[in-house]
Order: structure tokens, then sequence, then C-alpha cells
């Protein structure tokens, strides 16, 4: 298997080292990734820097014909990616196919945005100072943006970094996680047939260490991660960039009284499971009225029994492997230690090398790890509430408030979740993992800061700048 080469400024490169990238689940090769040297990395953020005033001025249909380019060579070359995705995240095929379907609406929607941008006029005649004055109000980019993507979706994360940017007129340096560098570089492949300006993208895979530079450099003025805890970090390490924050959470799906039991159970056994749990939004915490919780835990105990797992090669499996034995040993870890101080298992439980079984716990202490921690594995931990009151303030008895999952039938009681639930999305009549990327994402608490959504992120990635016209009247 060839190396595949990096991209500097939209040009294919070798550089002075390579990533190695392992299948978790076959542990053979799933190819390498060339790796810029520290000099290649300077050059990509010259490039970058050079290129914004380039960018930022570049006709609306340019961005967009570019985007949606991308977009369409993504759906002809969808099954490559998935395949891709699979291979260097074991991620269940299922869901790699899915993952690709979403970026190629992620870049159709920048596609959208890029053209619909066309900023506002205000009157400011309203009161007598402004008389004859009226502002156009634009938003134009902060500046280039620093983009960092995690594992768990190697295709879809980085389309959310990189498509709003483009988007937006910033150039944009994308660091895909190191362990899944190769979705990242095959997408680099197709930005490269776009004729978008030199330095208006790079690609750059690189282990953490060699990163430090791109966190500090002010020639960055904007990062966008989504990952761990770790985020906080840039925000120490870079206090005066713009700083978007990803961060997960220990999602929170509420039973209520009134819900479809046999729905909430199917949709919670699927989402605090698929791709064995490693998604910000999948479900973690279960939190069910005490008038159906017994109820409800057999069903769910049953719909989890019929998950598939194993190969992720294969069509049927839902679960599959975690990302590496180092995961899978810790996320054990947590169940062992929830159920030394009293949890009992209700479902799975046990572990075989990366693979961590679908587990459901119940009577787990409130201080456990599997409660109050990111998880970040097939864990459902189940607890009780007396009434929508007492589960609306469990939801928010957490560190985290990124999405929350309510089923109820009760259209009052879905506005009551709105107002009261600490998060940044509520779903109703769903799992918290529900995503639609033309939604604005992001969470509050430890969950992070700013928003993705291809329009919120384009927000996010620019600034207001108004021009006041004078001897005007409109
Ligand atoms: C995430 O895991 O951070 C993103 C989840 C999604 O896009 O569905």
């Amino acid at each position: 298997m060839s190396t595949r080469p990096f991209w500097l400024a939209g040009e294919a490169a070798t550089g002075d080292t390579e990533i190695q990238v392992t299948n978790p689940y076959t542990g053979e090769s799933a190819g390498s990734a060339a790796v810029p040297s520290p000099e290649q990395i300077e050059q990509a953020v010259a490039a970058a820097d050079a290129a914004a005033a380039e960018l930022a001025a570049l006709p609306a249909h340019v961005r967009a014909e570019a985007l949606l380019h991308v977009s369409r060579r993504i759906e002809e070359r969808a099954e490559e990616f998935a395949a891709l995705i699979t291979a260097e995240s074991a991620k269940p095929i299922a869901w790699s196919r899915a993952e690709a379907g979403r970026a190629v609406s992620v870049f159709r929607l920048a596609a959208e945005e890029a053209r619909r941008d066309s900023g506002e006029l205000q009157r400011l005649d309203t009161d007598a100072g402004g008389t004859g004055r009226v502002a156009l109000v634009r938003r134009v980019p902060k500046g280039p943006v620093l983009g960092i993507a995690p594992f768990n979706f190697p295709l879809n994360l980085v389309a959310h970094k990189v498509a709003p940017a483009l988007a937006a007129g910033a150039p944009i340096i994308l660091k895909p996680a190191p362990g899944t560098p190769l979705t990242a570089l095959l997408l680099g492949e197709v930005l490269a047939e776009t004729g978008l300006p030199r330095g208006a993208y790079s690609v750059l895979p690189m282990p953490n260490e060699r990163a430090s530079d791109l966190i500090t450099d002010p020639r960055l003025p904007v990062i966008s991660f989504t990952g761990g805890q770790f985020g906080w970090e840039l925000q120490r390490r870079a206090p005066h960039k713009h700083l978007t924050l990803e961060l997960g959470g220990n999602a929170a799906a509420v039973v209520l009284a009134d819900a479809d039991l046999d729905h909430a159970a199917r949709r919670i056994a699927l989402f605090g499971n698929n791709q064995a749990g490693q998604v910000c939004i999948g479900v973690q915490r279960v939190v069910v009225d005490a008038r159906v919780y017994d109820d409800f835990a057999a069903r769910l105990v049953e719909r989890v029994g019929e998950l598939g797992t194993g190969d992720p090669a294969d069509p049927a499996t839902q679960v599959g492997p975690m990302i590496d034995e180092a995961a899978a040993e810790r996320v054990h870890g947590w169940i062992a230690e929830a159920e030394r101080a009293g949890a009992k298992v209700l479902a799975g439980g046990g572990r075989d090398g990366v693979t961590v079984e679908p587990t459901v716990l119940a009577e787990v202490p409130a201080d456990a790890k599997v409660v109050r921690e990111e998880v970040f594995g097939p864990v459902l931990v189940l607890q009780r509430a007396e009434d929508t009151g007492a589960a609306f303030a469990a939801v928010n008895d957490s560190d985290f408030g990124l999405q929350a999952g309510v089923f109820t039938s009760d259209i009052a009681t879905a506005f009551r979740a709105h107002r009261e639930l600490e998060v940044g999305g509520v779903v109703i009549g769903d799992v918290p993992t529900f995503r639609a990327d033309q939604m604005p994402y992001g969470g509050v608490k430890k969950s992070g800061v700013g928003k993705e959504g291809v329009r919120a992120a384009m927000d996010d990635l620019t600034y207001e700048r108004v021009m006041v016209l004078t001897g005007v009247q409109l």
C-alpha cells in the first residue's frame, strides 16, 4: 500500500516521516500517511496567511462551485470513502456509509450558504442622531483557521471544519486525528480538483506533539477543535485566539411516563452503542420515570441484546470495536469500578480485546465515573426519577451540556424541556444523538464553547463589520 501524500497549500507532498495506520479490528495495515516536516508546516501557515485576502475576496459563485464539486465527488466516491473510514477506524461500514452521505450534505449546505451571504442593510434614522445615515453590516473572516478533528468521524467532522471555513472565505489548515488521517487525505485529493487559490487549504497529518507551534501561531487566529477535555488546554495556551471547542459530554435521554416505550427502548439501545458509543452525543445516562422504569428497563435490555456486534466490515454490524485496546480497557475498567460500588449489570459488561459488549447498568452510585465522566463507549446507565422535574434535574446534574433527548408525547413537556435543560440542543421524541448537519451544534459547561452546524460555524468563523454611509436616505 503506498503512502498517501499530505496536502500543503493545495499541493500533494511527502514529508520527513510517516504515520502507519492500523485497522483496530483486524490489526492489519490500513495504509500510511506522509507527515510534514516543521519547515513544511511553516510553509503551509505562510501560504494560508498569504491566501487570506484573496480567499475572502473570491466571488461567492467560485466558492460555492468549489464546495459543490467536493460534495458531488464525495457522492461519486462514497463507497471508497466509507471503506477507508472503516479500514482506519473500525467504524461499522453501515455507519461509515451514513457518514459519507452526511459529508455530501455538509459540502452542499456550505455551497448554498456561500451564495446566501449578502450582509444586511440597517437603517440608522431611528433616532435623530442617525438621520441621513444607513449601515451595511457584512461578515468578514476572523482569519485563517486551524481545524483539529477527532478520530470518531474521520470524514464528517473534518467536513464540518473545512466546508464552513471555505464557504466563509477563510483559509484552513486541517490537522486530522493522528490515528485516522487517511480519509482526510482522500478528501484533500478531492479538494485539489477545485482550483481554489493556493493556500486555501492544507491537510497535515502529524503527531500531536508536532502541532504545538500551530496552536500558538498568531497567523492562525481561529482554532476549531473537536475532541476531549484537552480542548481547554488550547484555551490556556492560546488565550487571545477565537476558539470553537466541541468537547463531548455524558448525554442523557429522558423517558417519561407518557412516552412510546418500545420506540424509546429501540432508539436508546441503538444510539447508546452504535460505533461502540464513540459519539459525543451518544446516549450514556437514561433517566426514566419511576412509573415505567421496570417496564422500560426490560424492553431496553431486550433491544440491546438484539444489536449486531462484531466485524465492522459486515453491513449488519451496528456496534463494532473501539478505536484501540487502551480505550476498551478504560471503558471496561469503569464498568468494573461501578460494579464494585454496587451497580447491577443488566446486559453485557464484558470485553474481548478492542471490543466492549453493549452494556446496561442499573443502581449505579451517582459519583461513579460511568455517570459523571464521558464514557465514550457502549455503556448505558439507567437512573430512576420520581417525576418530570426530578428527571430534568438529573439531566442538569452534570458538568457537561451538549444535547439531551426527551421521550414524551406532551407538547407542553417538550417546551418545558427546552426551557429547563442546560444543553446546546434538546431532541424531543428521540435520542440526544440526533444531529442534522445544518443545525447549530455545540454545548455549554465543560462540553465546550461556540457552535458548529454549517451556518452557525460560518458565523463563528467571521465577525460583523459595519460600514456607515452618510448623506443617504432609505
Ligand atoms: C461528535 O461525536 O462530536 C459528532 C456527532 C455527530 O456529528 O453526529
